[in-house]
């Protein structure tokens, strides 16, 4: 196997990660507009456990993005279940699902989505503003999590003064700041240069390392590859073993079969 080769494993052993943070179970997602419908996730079961390293790929329009905001609490099912981190998500009202939102998820998206008008660090304290965090400890946090990612010489710019990696470094520090169960990012890699793609990946591989749950969307295989499991999307479902391997084989930069 070379070292490009994906990492398939749909089943992983049971024990080798902890307890499931995403736990979906028939899930259907439809979209109306007027009189029109569209079934954009027809029956999907997933589940991820705490500390596991998900990579989610898939043909444009697949449902990945919809898929993603049901993660996040972003949306809500059609029908179906979804738990998160053992909460029950399906009954939950805009401000419940604001407020677990904030608790058990980091963002980070492809494009950064910061505000221009704030320093770096008053960028990444936001999350904290939610709870009931004294202003000079959410400043040190922010302050430590811009150091985690290089970024403690940048603490007082503002995005318009950061490169696009320096950008998406600040956002990854603001996803991490709270101490979220779970990182869910959809494109984080998409419009950065392979250096600061590099960059990126490699907090999100020692994120992993310390134990945090990581969910990501790509389209690249080479970053889809970083993820010890990759889940394939396909007409708002999800693809069996097989049908994976075969499709990311034919999506790989060389074509190579995978598993
Ligand atoms: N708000 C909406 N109303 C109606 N249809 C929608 C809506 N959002 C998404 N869809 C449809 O649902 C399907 C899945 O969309 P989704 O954005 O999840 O795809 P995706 O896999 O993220 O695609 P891409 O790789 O292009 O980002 C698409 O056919 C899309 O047109
Ligand atoms: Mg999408």
């Amino acid at each position: 196997m070379s070292a490009l080769a994906p990492t398939v494993q749909p089943h992983m052993p049971e024990g080798e990660y902890g307890e499931p943070v995403i736990q979906l179970t028939a899930a259907r997602k439809v979209y109306r507009s007027g009189t029109i419908e569209f079934e954009a996730l027809r029956g999907v079961d997933l589940e991820i456990r705490q500390g596991e390293y998900v990579a989610i790929m898939g043909p444009s329009g697949s449902g990945k993005s919809t898929l993603m905001n049901i993660l996040g609490c972003l949306d809500t099912l059609t029908t179906g279940h979804y738990r998160l981190a053992g909460h029950d998500v399906d009954d939950l009202d805009e401000a419940e699902l604001a407020e677990i939102r904030n608790k058990e998820i980091g963002f980070v998206f492809q494009q950064f989505n910061l505000l221009p008008s704030l320093e770096a660090w008053r960028n990444v304290e936001l999350p904290l503003m939610y709870g009931r965090v004294p202003s000079h400890e959410r400043r040190a946090r922010a302050e430590r999590a811009l150091e985690r990612v290089g970024l403690g010489s940048r603490l007082a710019n503002k995005p318009g003064e950061l490169s696009g990696g320096q950008q998406q470094r600040v956002a990854v520090a603001r996803a991490l700041v709270a101490e979220p169960t779970m990182i869910l990012a959809d494109e984080p890699t998409g419009n950065l240069d392979s250096v600061s793609t590099r960059d990126v990946l490699g907090l999100f591989d020692e994120l992993h390392e310390l134990g945090r749950t990581i969910v990501l969307i790509t389209h690249e295989l080479e970053v889809a590859q970083r993820a010890r499991r990759i889940v394939w999307v396909r007409d708002g479902v999800i693809a069996d073993p097989a049908e994976t391997a075969r499709a990311i084989g034919h999506a790989g930069p060389g074509g190579g079969a995978a598993a």
